[in-house]
Order: structure tokens, then sequence, then C-alpha cells
């Protein structure tokens, strides 16, 4: 008991501390202790211990950015303040007076000046799954900041990590608050955004800016969709003509570009994953080696005619895989960027085969002929292309979720299971689908990670913009132009809440959890190029990267959007710092007066949506609620909400769900894998109760005799 009451003053403590220590790294470190000494001074840090040049170089670069940027916290936590209650009728209101509350100078008790650091491992390989962890310890009084990595790219995250606490006390003296223990690792080894040079041309430069954001934020992989049926830009030794179909000769990678941008990610801890699209989304580059190898790239591509569309945009074409030529081109090509790139993974795309453009090779037209689907014609591809680039290189491969999932054109027979699919489409539900067939996923969904999207179109001659009122306003029904997509397919622009608030893995099984190996999220760049890239791509990248590093909830299982407000307001000026042309999120003013920008008041009501399976043990305690898994994709959910502190009531809605039936309450649908609060014991449905009782014993959290 005593135990128990210091072990809870002592986080009260250090809770209160915490939210007066102005620094606050994105993304939040997995464990992070602040204590409530006075901070420390930092004179000119030396770094002793490792001998490698990435972990020097990565260390001068931390260094120089502290002396450089002299970081004032531009957002800082802290509780919302109270406001003027609205007057009633028989109580006016009163003013109070308010001032700005500044920082009040510190003193320090001691200078740090020497970083020591301790790296196990100096010649692990940049390559999926090494071991990022780190720990950073500042003693009180200490004179030296001391880190531990696994290996070198542990070593990094460590500093910038002591990059964005040490910070400028105002004055320009540097300061840290200690004593600050951290230790820190990520939830998932995938961690990562998309860039696309095939549909704009991306310059080196602006590649390292994004690569300079990877690194603040601990993403680890950029996955380069280099060339789309629009660009070559990709010079080879074995097909120099390729880049014929490069916008210009300024807009081309060289091997020495390539090199140079390897270099730089490696140096960062960040791994290049090339994906060259096939047979889809092909045609400039290839035409150049041989016009055979390709389908109707000619073709309207038709989507005003959707029966004879060739493409989803122009312009259309496909590698044809019936053609023995169309291998031993891909082959080549793959062999030699798979020599550049060092990464073990590489992505062959997938994504997005249309039938109707094989109508144009007589081969697959023969091959429809015999009673073949287009699934049938993928499954060609699959079983030919991939044992024959892993001939030339054996590497593991990405694909996107077509493959296995499109509804129209996936191949109808065997996909090697060591094939990692990349979801995008339909959220959590091809997520669940590739997990329970055994592949590794990569989350993309369109949902939630496309950061190209609600933009409006891009196609020029469009009629349906040629609208001057809309002509349902009477029904209130949306039309394309008022309250529609606008022309967006994957409309609405997705905000840095809805990226962190997405719960990915809800509702998969334990072993499906562990074939999630973490998300990217891709920006389609039809309307980007160098001008918009950092803008469209940052901060809302730096939301994902706190989501796949330490997660959106804290350490009791609700929901942190809230508290990430005021960290990634403060990162996005820090990346601006930085020299990475991130957008503003919102007036500064909401900078400066934490969370008087808040659509709620209540600063815990994302807590009521925070129904994760980490709060089973509370929910047990608390002999009321029980939490349960849709298991079933039903959609049904039941919701409940709180009346009184330990009185559950469920609200109305529609439908109803089998893992609930016989329940009482209405139950509400808001889509497959969202957890249900339901009330214990009477009308609980048999499948939920069961669940939960496997779930809660094979924890530890109850015996099976104390049955629900
Ligand atoms: C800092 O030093 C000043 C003057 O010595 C003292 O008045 C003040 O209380 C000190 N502040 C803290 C936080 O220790
Ligand atoms: C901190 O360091 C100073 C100077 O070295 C010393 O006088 C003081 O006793 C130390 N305080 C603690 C708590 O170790
Ligand atoms: C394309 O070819 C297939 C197979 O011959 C045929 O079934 C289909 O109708 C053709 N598509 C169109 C739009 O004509
Ligand atoms: C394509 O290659 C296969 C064997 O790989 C061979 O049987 C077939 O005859 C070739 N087709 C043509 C048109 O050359
Ligand atoms: C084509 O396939 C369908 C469905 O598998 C089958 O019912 C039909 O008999 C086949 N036709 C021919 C000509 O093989
Ligand atoms: C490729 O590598 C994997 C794993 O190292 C191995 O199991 C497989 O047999 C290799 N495939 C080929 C074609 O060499
Ligand atoms: C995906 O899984 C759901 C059930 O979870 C199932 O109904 C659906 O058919 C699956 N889709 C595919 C393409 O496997
Ligand atoms: C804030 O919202 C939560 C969740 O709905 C609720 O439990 C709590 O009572 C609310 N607090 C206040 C002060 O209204």
């Amino acid at each position: 008991m005593r135990d128990f009451i210091l072990a809870s003053l002592a986080t009260a403590l250090f809770a209160r501390s915490a939210e007066a220590v102005a620094a606050n790294p994105l993304p939040k470190p997995t464990e992070i202790t602040w204590g409530s000494e006075s901070p420390l001074s930092v004179g000119s840090l030396t770094l002793n211990g490792v001998d490698s040049q990435i972990v020097q170089d990565g260390f001068d670069r931390a260094f120089e950015a502290i002396k450089e940027l002299k970081w004032v916290p531009k957002a800082t936590e802290a509780p919302i303040r109270s406001f003027e209650p609205f007057p009633t009728a028989t109580a006016a209101s009163r003013k109070k007076s308010r001032k700005r509350q500044y920082d009040t100078g510190t003193n320090s008790t001691a200078s740090l000046s020497t970083v020591n650091c301790q790296v196990k491992d100096t010649s692990a390989a940049l390559q999926h799954g090494v071991d990022e962890s780190y720990t950073l310890e500042i003693s009180k009084n200490s004179s030296s900041i001391e880190i531990t990595a696994e290996t070198v790219y542990g070593a990094l995250h460590a500093f910038t990590t002591l990059q964005q606490i040490v910070i400028s006390d105002g004055s320009g003296k540097l300061i840290v608050e200690a004593p600050v223990s951290i230790k820190d690792a990520p939830l998932y080894p995938v961690r990562g955004i998309m860039i696309d040079s095939g549909r704009n041309y991306l310059s080196k430069k602006k590649i390292f800016e994004q690569l300079d954001g990877m690194a603040l934020s601990k993403l680890n992989v950029l996955h380069w969709h280099m060339v789309d049926a629009q660009s070559w830009p990709v010079e080879l030794e074995t097909y120099p003509d390729m880049t014929e179909d490069a916008y210009s000769l300024n807009e081309i990678y060289s091997k020495d570009i390539l090199q140079e941008i390897i270099s730089y990610a490696a140096a960062r801890g960040v791994r290049i994953i090339p994906e060259i699209d096939m047979p889809g989304h092909a045609s400039s580059g290839w035409k150049q080696v041989d016009e055979s190898i390709l389908a109707c790239i000619d073709s309207w591509w038709s989507n005003d005619n959707w029966p004879t569309h060739t493409a989803v945009e122009p312009n259309p074409g496909q590698l044809d895989i019936l053609n023995n030529k169309t291998y031993e081109v891909t082959g080549k090509v793959y062999k030699e960027l798979a020599g550049i790139f060092p990464d073990n993974w590489f992505h062959i795309g997938g994504d997005e085969l249309h039938m109707n453009c094989y109508n144009f090779s007589s081969l697959a037209r023969e091959f429809f002929a015999q009673n073949h689907t287009m699934g049938d014609l993928y499954q060609v591809w699959v079983d030919r292309a991939i044992p024959n680039f892993q001939k030339q290189a054996n590497k593991t491969f990405v694909m996107w979720d077509d493959v296995i999932l499109s509804a129209d054109a996936a191949a109808t027979g065997e996909v090697p299971k060591d094939i990692v699919i990349q979801a995008w489409n339909n959220g959590i539900t091809n997520i669940n689908n590739a997990t329970a067939l055994g592949h590794r996923v990569i989350v993309s969904s369109s949902d939630f990670m496309y950061l190209d999207c609600g933009y409006g179109g891009w196609v020029g001659n469009d009629q349906r913009y040629d609208v001057q009122a809309n002509p349902d306003a009477a029904a209130g029904t949306p039309n394309f132009n008022y309250g529609g997509n606008g022309g967006s397919w994957c409309a609405p622009y997705k905000t840095w809440q809805r990226i962190y608030d997405y719960d990915f893995t809800a509702g998969l099984s334990d072993e499906q959890k562990k074939l999630v190996v973490g998300s990217i999220a891709p920006l389609w760049s039809e309307q980007v190029d160098d001008v918009v890239l950092s803008q469209k791509l940052w901060p809302r990248a730096a939301a994902l990267a706190e989501l796949v590093w330490s997660g959106n909830r804290d350490e009791n299982g609700n929901k942190r959007t809230n508290e990430l407000t005021q960290r990634i307001l403060n990162f996005r000026e820090y990346l601006v710092a930085s020299g990475v042309s991130a957008a503003p999120l919102m007036p500064k003013y909401c900078l400066q007066h934490p969370h008087e920008c808040d659509l709620n008041l209540n600063q815990t009501i994302l807590w009521t949506n925070a129904v994760a399976v980490l709060r089973v043990r509370r929910a047990l305690d608390l002999h009321r609620v029980a939490l349960c898994v849709d298991d079933d994709s039903s959609g049904g959910v039941a919701v409940a909400q709180g009346r009184g502190a330990n009185d559950v009531e469920v609200s109305a809605g529609g439908g109803r769900d089998a893992d609930v039936v016989g329940f009482g309450g209405l139950v509400h649908d808001v889509g497959p894998g969202v957890v249900h609060e339901v009330v214990r014991g009477e009308g609980v449905g048999r499948r939920c109760r069961d669940w939960l009782l496997e779930e809660a014993v094979g924890k530890g959290e109850v015996d099976s005799e104390k049955k629900l």
C-alpha cells in the first residue's frame, strides 16, 4: 500500500512538471520522464565513444542545428484557460484581466559539455527491421548526456530527440530540462512517405528537403514511385534511350544523382524503396525500348465513355503480359535498379490493370477468347515476372493490394506469401483480408493516408465544373461541385487529425497484427512538383510519423490527438526553421494560446472513442463495461455512454450486429473493425463474450472461473 501511494505521488509530481517542460519532441518518445530540477545549461558539446562516421555526422548536424536555431518552442502545452462564462439573466459576467504568461528565466546549476554515446553494433546494415531503439539520459547536475543504442540508426534518432529538447531560454542561452530519461523505440519497422516523380519531376534538392523532414520526425522509409506512364526520368545504362521520355534534359536522375540521394538518405537512417510500376501504368520509357511490349499506349483513355476506358487517368499504357520480350526488358530494368538501390526491398507496383487496355493486344485478345479473365492474365504476370526478377536479384517484393484484392483484376491463382502487400483500398477491410491471407502489409489506406486528396480534379475540359448552382439544393443532395468530392476521387483532404486517429489494426487478430509492418503515406503527384511538394507532405507526414512510432494513445489507452495539437504546431514551426517548407495548420494565434482553437472545450472528449483493447483491464475492473471487437465486419457497433462512474447506457442507432444479438440496446453502423463497448452480463452476444473472456484470460487479467 505504501509503495502504491508513493508511486502515484511520484506520477502526479512528474505529470505536473512535465507540463512545465517547454520542449515537446515529435514523435513523442515511447517513454519519457522529466524531473523537476531546474534546467542545465548546454555548452559546446563534444561526442565521445563511437567510432562511426554516420554517428559523428549525425551528431554534428544535430549540434549545428541546436546552435543555429537557438530554438525557442513556438507552441507549448498548457491546460486550456478558463473563459468568461456566458451571461445569464441572474448573473452578469465579470471580466477577469488576463496577462500572457511568459517563461521566466531559469538558473542552471551545471553545464553540459559531453555526449557519451554507446552503440553496440556499428556495422548493422540499414535494412528492414534494423534495431532503431535508443536511450537518452541526463542526470541532475551532470556534465554529460548519456546515449545508448543498438545500432547507429538508433543513435541518429537519439540525436534528433536531443536536437528537439535542447532549447534556448529566450536570451540565446541553450538549456535542457533535467533530469530527463528517455527510453525509445518504434512500434513499426516501416514508417514512410511516398513521392511520385513520374507525373512531375522532383529535384534532388527538394528530395533532400523531404529527407530532412523525415529524419527529424524519425520516418525511415522513402517509397519512391520513380516512373509512370507520363514520364521516365531514370537514366539506365541498359536502355539509355528510356530518358527520351523524361520531360527534359534537366529532369533526369542520372546514376550520380541517384547515388547522392541514396547516400543522403542513408546518412539520416532513411531506406529508399524504389518502385517501378509494372505491368500497369507503363508507357513512357518502355516505349523507347520496344513498343511491342506495350498495349493501348495510343488509345483514348476514355473516361467519358467508361465501357471502353483503357486507364483511369491519361495517358494509358500497360506492359503486354503475353509478349516474351516484356520479361527480358522488365528483367533488365529491374536488375540494374536493384543493383543501384541497396535496399533489400523493391516495389514492383501492380496496381490498376484494365482489361480494356489489353483489347489492343492481339495476344491478350486470343487469351481472353479462350475464356480467360483479366485475373487469369494477371496470374500469368505473377507466375512469370516474379521468378524472373528473383533470378536477377533476390529481393523482397512489395506490391499494391490489387494483385490479391482487386474486385475485377486480382490474380486468380497463387500469389507468393512473401510478397509484401501495400493496402490502399477499402481501409481496414483490405488490411484485414491481406493479413488473413498471410501477407505482410504496409498500411497506405487512401481514406486516411493519401496526401494528394481533396485538391479537386486535374483533367481538363470538364463540364462538371460548369454548374452555377446546386441543382438539387432544395433536396440538400450533394452535387459534384456542392458538397461533393469536387473531382478528387479520394476527397476529402486528409487532415493531420484524421491521419493520426486511424486505428489501422482495429479488429485484427494478434496473428494478423504481427503482419502489419507499418504505414506509408503516399503523395501522388499529378498536381505536385518542387513548388508544392513540402507543403503537401508536411507537417501531415509528422502525424503519421508519431502514429507509427509511439501510437495515438496515452498510457491509459486514451486517444491523445488533442495532446498532439501543440506538439505538431511546434513541430511545423521547427520544420520551417530547419528549411522544410511545411504548410501552416492554424492561425498563429492558436500556437500561442494552447487549445483555444479546439472544437470542444472538453479536453477529454476524444477519450470516449478510445475504446481500445488496452482498456479491457480497466473495463473488467469496473465490472460494468466490457469491450469487444467487431470480428465479423458486419459494421455494427454498440455505442455505450457513461452514466455515473461505473454505469453505461447504450445509445440509439440503426441496424443490429450479430455479435451483440440479443442485447437490449440499439446499435449503430459505423463500419467494420470498430471496437464495441457493451454492457456486461445480460444481453451480451455470445461471440463477443467468448472473445472477451479468451482475451482477458490470455492476458492473465482474469482467471477462467470469473465468468462474465
Ligand atoms: C534563480 O536565481 C535567482 C537569483 O539568484 C533567484 O532569485 C531565483 O529564485 C532562481 N530561480 C530558480 C528557478 O531557481
Ligand atoms: C551539483 O554540483 C555542484 C558543483 O559541482 C555541487 O556543489 C553540488 O553539491 C551538486 N549538487 C548535487 C545535488 O549533486
Ligand atoms: C474486350 O475484349 C474482350 C475479350 O475479347 C471482350 O469480351 C470485351 O467485350 C472487349 N471489350 C470491349 C469494350 O469491347
Ligand atoms: C515465349 O516463350 C515461351 C517459353 O518461355 C515459348 O514457349 C514461346 O514459344 C515463346 N513465344 C514466342 C511468341 O516466342
Ligand atoms: C467459360 O467459363 C465459364 C465459367 O467458368 C463456363 O461456364 C463456360 O462453360 C466456359 N466456356 C467455354 C467456352 O469454355
Ligand atoms: C531468395 O531468398 C529467400 C530468402 O533468403 C530464399 O528463401 C529463396 O529461396 C531465394 N530465392 C531464389 C530464387 O534465390
Ligand atoms: C475480405 O474479407 C471479408 C470478410 O472479412 C470477406 O467478406 C471478403 O470477401 C474478403 N474479400 C476478399 C477479396 O477476399
Ligand atoms: C468530457 O467528455 C467526456 C467524454 O464524453 C465526459 O466523460 C466528461 O464528463 C466530459 N467532461 C465535462 C467536464 O463535461
